[in-house]
C-alpha cells in the first residue's frame, strides 16, 4: 500500500467507447450498481454470493463468491482496454451457463458500476481450472459528467482508441487447493454512498421491532416492507430500498413457507410453480449481511394485511382473448384468468397467467408471466406496476405506468402487479445501464402493445366488474347510515320525528308543495316533477344530498317565525355537510 504509484500501478485502459457507456450507468442506484456484481458472480457459476455491506457505517463493502475466478490474464485484458469487450455469450453454449443458467453479461461493462460505490477495490481471485491466483487493487477516478464529456472530446480529438483512467496493480498469489472463487473488497467507500446507506433514521427494523441491529432473517425484512402501516418503501431507510432492490432483481427463487419465510399467493398457478422450480436448479443464492434472500414479491399485499393463507386460487382457469394491435400487426392473444378468493370477504382477486412467442423484427421474441390485480391500492406502493426481467433479472423496478399505458384508469394503476419474464430477445432494447429500456426498439414496442391490449381489453374490464356491484352495496349502505344521522339531526333540533324521505313522481295538484312532511309515517316526500325540483335530481351521485338539503327546507319553514325557520334550516344544513 505504502508503494509509489509509479513503481507497481499501472494505467487502466478503456475503450473509448465504453466511457459513452459509463456516463449512462453513473446514476445508478447502489442496489443497481451491486446487482451487477451479483450478475456476475451467477455466471460464474457460484452457488452464492455473499455481500457485507458495513452495516452500519458502511465504511467497507464486501463480497465473496464461489464461481470460477478469473484467469490473471483474462483480468490483465480487461485492465488494458478489455473492459467493454465481454467474452462471454460469443457462442451459442456460452450462452448457458453452469446448473443449465442463462448467461447475463453481455456488454463487459457491470464491474464499473463499483466506481459508483467506491475509488478503490481489492479483488482477490481463485481460478480453480488453471490453478492460478492473483490479488489485484484498481482505483477509479470517480466518473463525473463533465470527465465523462471532456475524456470523449479528448478521444475524439486524438482518434486515440484507449482512454487511461485510473490505475491497477496485480500481483500473483498462491493457489490455495480446492480454493474457488472471487472476493471483492472495496477499501474506499464513497462519502456519498457511505452517508445515504448511514441514514438509518427510517430503518424498517427500528420502526417497527423497535431495534437498529440488522435483520436477523429474511422474514423479518419481509415483514417489515410488508407492514401495512407502510405505503412506500420511500419512507423507510436507503438500506432498506438497496436490499429490497438487489433481492427483487437478483436471479433467486420465490420465499416458500418454512417458518421463516412465506410464500407468495402467485406460487400456485403453474406456470410460477414450473418457473420456481427451474430458478431453484440453478442453485444459487444471495446474502446479505448474512441473511440469505428469496425473491421479495408479496401478493396480495394490502391495508388490511389479507395474507396469502387467506386466498383461494380457483383451481380451472378460463381462457380469455384480447387484441394485440402493434402498427399493422394484428392479433388474437389468449390467456388464462384465474379467480382468487378472500377468506370471509366479498372481494375477488385476479390472477392472469400470460405467454407469447413470435419473431419480431427478423428475431425470435418470447416471454411468459402475471398479472395479480387486488381489489385495493398494492403497499408499499413499489409493489405497483410491471416488473420485466431478462434472464430472470428484473430490469429497474416495478413501473407504475405499465410502460406508458396511454389511458386514464385512475385508482386500478395502483391494484396491479405484475412480472414479465422474458426468455428470448428484448437484449438490444436493453440499455447498458440495465435498468430500463430503449423504448424505439421493434421488440421492446411489441412488448408494450401485448401488455397495454392485455390491460385494455381483460384487466381493467374486469376490475370495473369486479368493483361495480360492491361499490353499489357501500353507497347502499352510506346511503342508510347519512339518513340515520339526519333523521336524528331532525328530531334534536325540531320536535318533528322522521325516519326518511321519499323521492316520488307524478304529477300533482298545482297548489301543492314540492315536499310533504307526514309526521305519521315518518316520511319527508319530495316529488320530482314540480317545476321547483326539476333537474335538481340530475345527478344521481348527489340526491342523497339534494334530498336532504329540500327536507330540511321544508321542516324549516313549518317553524312560526322567520327568525326559528332560518336557524333550524342553517342548523340541519350543517347536519346535512358534517
Ligand atoms: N465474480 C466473478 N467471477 C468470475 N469472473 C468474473 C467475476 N466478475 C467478473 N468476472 C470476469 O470479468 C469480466 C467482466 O465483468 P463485467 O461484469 O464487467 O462484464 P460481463 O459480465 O462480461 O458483461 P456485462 O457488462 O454485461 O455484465 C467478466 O466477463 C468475467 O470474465
Ligand atoms: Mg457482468
Amino acid at each position: 500500500m505504502s508503494q509509489a504509484p509509479s513503481e507497481r500501478w499501472k494505467p487502466v485502459r478503456l475503450a473509448a467507447k465504453v466511457i459513452g457507456h459509463v456516463s449512462q450507468g453513473m446514476y445508478r442506484t447502489p442496489a443497481g450498481a451491486i446487482k451487477e456484481l451479483v450478475s456476475n458472480a451467477y455466471d460464474a457459476g457460484a452457488t452464492y454470493i455473499k455481500i457485507h455491506t458495513g452495516f452500519p457505517t458502511f465504511g467497507e463493502f464486501t463480497c465473496e463468491d464461489d464461481g470460477s475466478g478469473i484467469h490473471p490474464n483474462e483480468f490483465t485484458r480487461l485492465m488494458m482496454g478489455g473492459i467493454g469487450d465481454s467474452k462471454k455469450q460469443s457462442s451459442r453454449e456460452s450462452r448457458v451457463g453452469r446448473f443449465d443458467r442463462p448467461i447475463i453479461g453481455r456488454l463487459g461493462v457491470g464491474l464499473l458500476s463499483l466506481a459508483q460505490i467506491c475509488s478503490e477495490f481489492k479483488i482477490v481471485s481463485y481460478h480453480k481450472a488453471s490453478r492460478k491466483a492473483f490479488a489485484a487493487s484498481i482505483r477509479f477516478p470517480a466518473y463525473t459528467r463533465k470527465d465523462v464529456d471532456s475524456a470523449i472530446k479528448k478521444a475524439a480529438k486524438s482518434g486515440e482508441k484507449f482512454i487511461e483512467t485510473g490505475q491497477y496493480s496485480l500481483k500473483p498469489i498462491k493457489y490455495v487447493e480446492g480454493q474457488t472463487g472471487v472476493t471483492i473488497t472495496t477499501t474506499f467507500v464513497r462519502e456519498a454512498f457511505r452517508k445515504t446507506m448511514g441514514n438509518l433514521a427510517h430503518f424498517g427494523n427500528l420502526r417497527f421491532n423497535k431495534t437498529n441491529r440488522s435483520y436477523a432473517h429474511f422474514g423479518e425484512f419481509l415483514d417489515s416492507i410488508s407492514n401495512p402501516e407502510l405505503s412506500a418503501l420511500f419512507f423507510l431507510s436507503p438500506y432498506d430500498q438497496f436490499l429490497f432492490g438487489l433481492g427483487l432483481a437478483a436471479p433467486l427463487p420465490y420465499p416458500e413457507t418454512d417458518g421463516q419465510t412465506r410464500s407468495t399467493c402467485v406460487l400456485s398457478v403453474p406456470g410460477v410453480v414450473k418457473l420456481q422450480k427451474t430458478l431453484k436448479s440453478y442453485n444459487f443464492s444471495l446474502e446479505v449481511d448474512n441473511v440469505s434472500f428469496r425473491r421479495p414479491v408479496v401478493l396480495p399485499s394490502n391495508k388490511l394485511g389479507t395474507r396469502t393463507d387467506q386466498c383461494e386460487l380457483s383451481g380451472s382457469p378460463v381462457s380469455e382473448t384480447f387484441k394485440l394491435v402493434d402498427g399493422p400487426h394484428e392479433s388474437e392473444q389468449k390467456v388464462l384468468k384465474y379467480v382468487v378468493k378472500v377468506d370471509n370477504s366479498d372481494e375477488k382477486y385476479q390472477l392472469l397467467w400470460l405467454s407469447y412467442e413470435a419473431r419480431v423484427n427478423g428475431y425470435p421474441m418470447k416471454f411468459s408471466g402475471y398479472v395479480f390485480n387486488q381489489t385495493t391500492r398494492l403497499f408499499p406502493k413499489e409493489y405497483q406496476g410491471i416488473l420485466v426481467r431478462l434472464r430472470n433479472i428484473a430490469i429497474g423496478q416495478y413501473d407504475p405506468n405499465f410502460l406508458v399505458y396511454p389511458q386514464a384508469e385512475g385508482p386500478r394503476f395502483s391494484m396491479v402487479s405484475s412480472e414479465i419474464f422474458v426468455e428470448e430477445g428484448l437484449d438490444d432494447s436493453l440499455k447498458v445501464d440495465r435498468d430500463g429500456f430503449n423504448t424505439l426498439d421493434p421488440q421492446y414496442i411489441r412488448l408494450q402493445a401485448y401488455i397495454h391490449g392485455l390491460l385494455h381489453d381483460i384487466v381493467f374490464p374486469s376490475i370495473w366488474e369486479e368493483e361495480k356491484p360492491r361499490n353499489e352495496r357501500r353507497r347502499a349502505a352510506r346511503r342508510r347510515s347519512n339518513m340515520k344521522r339526519f333523521a336524528k339531526n331532525v328530531s334534536r333540533i325540531t320536535k318533528t320525528k322522521i325516519k326518511k324521505v321519499k323521492v316520488v313522481s307524478g304529477s300533482t295538484a298545482e297548489d301543492e308543495n314540492v315536499a310533504e312532511v307526514d309526521t305519521r309515517s315518518g316520511t319527508v316526500f319530495i316529488n320530482s316533477d314540480k317545476a321547483e325540483s326539476s333537474g335538481v335530481f340530475g345527478r344521481k351521485k348527489f340526491n342523497g344530498i339534494a334530498q336532504q338539503v329540500i327536507a330540511a327546507f321544508e321542516i324549516a319553514v313549518c317553524e312560526p317565525t322567520v327568525e326559528k325557520r332560518r336557524e333550524v334550516f342553517y342548523q340541519l344544513l350543517r347536519g346535512v355537510f358534517e
